[in-house]
């Protein structure tokens, strides 16, 4: 009894320096196989158990299953640690090239929209104008009413409006989104006194069918210079400083008669086609003419209604559309192209 008691020992040192020495799960397997397969010492041990006198067999049974338990333990746990351990080949073949050239992330750009609303806007900041912005939900009083556009005036149906529903917005007043800049003259001379120098870009709402060069969402910047002896020939200089800035040195401008509620006179600016230099061509559908803009002296009824003085103040107002602005100046012939999210096109605006 004490020889196999001490075989039963070796034995279990022998197995456990064994497993632990095991380099992969193949060896790991060898020594299983070795100490605890069908023809391992300790299995044929197990076996005769039963030959064994009655007094020795639950001494030598009890420290054989112990060393078997303590066998299988230990190759679980060595299994667990070499399978965390990348093999050789595996180290070998996913080695790190530190040599290969990294990716270049891609680098974002401000949309062609931003960046033509930023240029036009710095170019009035540098004529003095301040930039502001202003609300895009608006009630009636600013968007219509203020500007001399009462209501059933026929001219409510230059613009079609996207009314917000009162009962859900809990309002009394009629309220809106706005459908140009125009209410922020009126928002802005509410709160100063002249002198007035402000452009006002930001979005607008329309509800209209969209085309290749209408959307029912869409930027307007608006003008307004307000202060004592201020004329038509400035509005003329003004405009004309900027579409030379704009679209180059030797651009001329075409003013005509046109009509908008809030001035008086009103007109429409259009610039002498740079691409066929006046001739006509397909971008100035054979006119010679791009307009550009809207604009004109404001009216004495919106001054006014202000609280100013229309006999002491006078000003121009004017109000362009950038994506129109952009269209021109880069050729760019549908206005949905903008909001597409094509990269091939919006990466041609570096
Ligand atoms: N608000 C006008 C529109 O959306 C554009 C406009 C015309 C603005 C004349 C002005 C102006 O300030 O003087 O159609």
């Amino acid at each position: 009894m004490e020889a196999l008691r001490q075989e039963l020992d070796d034995l279990k040192a022998s197995a456990l320096d064994q497993i632990d020495q095991s380099a992969d799960p193949a060896q790991l397997e060898q020594a299983r196989v070795q100490y605890l397969g069908r023809k391992a010492r300790l299995t044929a041990i197990l076996r005769q158990l039963v030959a064994l006198p009655p007094q020795e067999r639950p001494v030598i049974g009890l420290l054989a299953n112990q060393v078997k338990q303590a066998i299988e333990e230990r190759i679980a746990a060595r299994r667990t640690a070499l399978e965390s351990v990348p093999s050789d080949e595996v180290l070998a073949t996913d080695r790190i090239d530190v040599t290969l050239p990294g990716r270049w992330p891609t680098v974002g750009r401000l949309h062609p929209l931003t960046q033509i609303i930023r240029e036009i806007c710095r170019i009035f900041a540098e004529m003095g104008f301040a930039v502001i912005e202003g609300p895009e939900v608006e009630w009636d009083y600013y968007n219509f009413e203020a500007l001399n556009i009462p209501e059933d005036h026929p001219a409510r149906e230059m613009w079609d409006t996207f009314w917000i529903d009162p009962t859900s917005a809990q309002v009394d007043k009629p309220m809106l989104l706005r459908t140009h800049t125009s209410p922020m003259q009126i928002r802005i001379m509410e709160q100063t006194k002249p002198p007035i120098r402000v452009v006002v870009p930001g979005k607008c709402y329309r509800y209209e069918a969209v085309d290749a060069s209408h959307e029912s969402q869409f930027h307007q910047i608006e003008g307004l210079a307000v202060d004592e002896g201020i004329t038509f020939a400035d509005l003329k200089g003004t405009l004309y400083a900027f579409v030379r800035r704009l679209f180059g040195d030797e651009r001329k401008i075409r003013f005509r008669c046109d009509y908008f509620p809030f001035v008086e006179p009103g007109v429409d600016m259009s610039i002498d086609c740079f691409r066929c230099k006046g001739a006509g061509c397909r971008l100035c559908k054979m006119s010679g003419w791009l307009e550009i803009l809207g604009a004109g002296m404001v009216h004495p009824n919106v001054l006014a209604r202000v609280g100013y003085d229309p006999a002491r103040y006078t000003g121009f107002a004017f109000g362009m559309g950038p994506a129109r602005v952009a269209m021109l100046k880069y050729g760019i012939e549908d206005i949905r192209l903008f909001h597409d999210n094509d990269l091939r096109f919006l990466q041609q605006f570096p």
